[in-house]
């Protein structure tokens, strides 16, 4: 299948996210560098390097006449502070670059929000283009200007927007992902099925259970993910209104994430449960129609992820979730489907979410 543009329309202009397979070489003709850019510097990590995604966007840059400077972050969500990000400021000085060169994230969510806040605050703001290459990037993180950092009473506590110039998924790249890695990134694009778009769920269906998506078909996906994040980022840039319905899976995802412990359930894996949690939470409050729990719960069972929580402290629970930064004062906002691609946001009681929480404990 030959590459496809996804425009994303924020304030500052238009940029595309360009889906397809072999794409790396010809990067520079996907998305041009700025302008009269010299220097660019590409933030990556180690396995990036092993799969050799690195070297060949290193290769396109130079091809295009840019001077190359690599640095190599160390690898997971621990990269995510305040002296890695320092790190990068530093290595940004001694190139030096200059306003106009370029910033290029390689990698999965991780590098992409560190080398997209270094870029939001290096020089005041200079561009930064996105290469992502895990699912979970492709399909979400690279995609809606989102950077920052997390602190160690929260993540992502300090960032900034700043938006790409463009955002080049190779799906060719997600080949070497580990199989638990390139799964939870389906969790987001199951997300994506339910609030805007049912024919990824389609889609996703007729997949055998527990194969891998091909080629083929995860251009379809993600195209259809990024057009989808594209159209909340779009009507909703800074996040004020409907980008909230992005958030379908992520209040109690949070805090299994948070509570769970970074790392041993994985951001998607988290989604995936709180998405069920939603589901059953929309029906109980007589929105959400019971077949549509059923469908969205069987598939993310199908597709390998997890739909139960592990054992966690209700009250901490709580806790998290209206601590969130997205939650308004004290009340702790899910988003809930009315129908298939219908979401909307509210503020259940505490006592309808545990009873939730009770009725998927006891397996129902
Ligand atoms: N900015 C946003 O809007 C947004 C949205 C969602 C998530 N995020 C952030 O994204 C981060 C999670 O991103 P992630 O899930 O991509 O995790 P990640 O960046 O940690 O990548 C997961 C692992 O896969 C490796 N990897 C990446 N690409 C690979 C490849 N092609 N082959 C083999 N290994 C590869 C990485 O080195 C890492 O070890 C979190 O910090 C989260 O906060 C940001």
């Amino acid at each position: 299948m030959s590459a496809v543009r996804v425009p994303v329309a924020v304030g500052e202009g238009t940029y595309d996210v360009v889906v397809g397979t072999d794409l790396l070489e010809d990067l520079t003709a996907h998305v041009p560098p700025p302008a009269g850019a010299a220097a660019a510097l590409l933030v990556t990590q180690q396995p990036l390097i092993d799969t050799g995604v690195a070297p060949r966007v290193q290769a396109a840059l130079r091809a295009a006449g840019l001077a190359v400077h690599q640095v190599v972050i160390e690898d997971g969500e621990a990269a995510k502070r305040a002296e890695v990000l320092a790190g990068l400021w530093q290595a940004a000085a001694s190139v030096p670059l200059s306003r106009g060169d370029l910033v290029v994230a390689v990698g999965g969510g991780v590098v992409g929000d560190l080398a997209g806040f270094a870029a939001a605050t290096y020089n005041r703001g200079m561009a930064v283009l996105q290469v992502p290459t895990t699912l979970l990037a492709q399909v979400d993180a690279a995609i809606g200007g989102k950077t920052g950092i997390n602190l160690t009473q929260g993540k992502n506590l300090v960032g900034a927007f700043h938006q790409p110039i463009g955002v080049l998924c190779d799906v060719g790249t997600l080949a070497t992902l580990p199989p638990r890695i390139r799964t939870e990134g389906l969790a987001e694009v199951v997300k994506y099925g339910l609030i805007h778009d049912p024919e990824l769920l389609d889609l996703l269906e007729e997949l055998p259970e527990k194969t891998a998506p091909d080629a083929d078909l995860l251009q379809e996906l993600v195209r259809r993910s990024a057009a989808a994040k594209a159209r909340f980022v779009a009507a909703d840039t800074r996040e004020a209104g409907i980008r909230a319905h992005l958030n379908l899976g992520h209040t109690y995802g949070h805090a299994v994430e948070t509570l769970a412990g970074y790392g041993r359930v994985l951001h998607g894996e988290a989604v995936a449960i709180g998405t069920v949690v939603a589901l059953h939470l929309g029906h109980r409050l007589g929105t959400t129609p019971m077949e549509v729990v059923q469908r969205g719960e069987a598939l993310l069972a199908r597709l390998g992820l997890p739909t139960r929580a592990p054992a966690l402290d209700r009250d901490r629970v709580w806790e998290v979730m209206a601590r969130d930064k997205k939650a308004a004062a004290g009340a702790v906002r899910f988003v809930v489907l009315d129908a298939l691609a219908s979401p909307r946001v509210l503020t259940p009681s505490r006592a309808d979410v545990d009873a939730v929480l009770d009725g998927l404990a006891a397996g129902q």
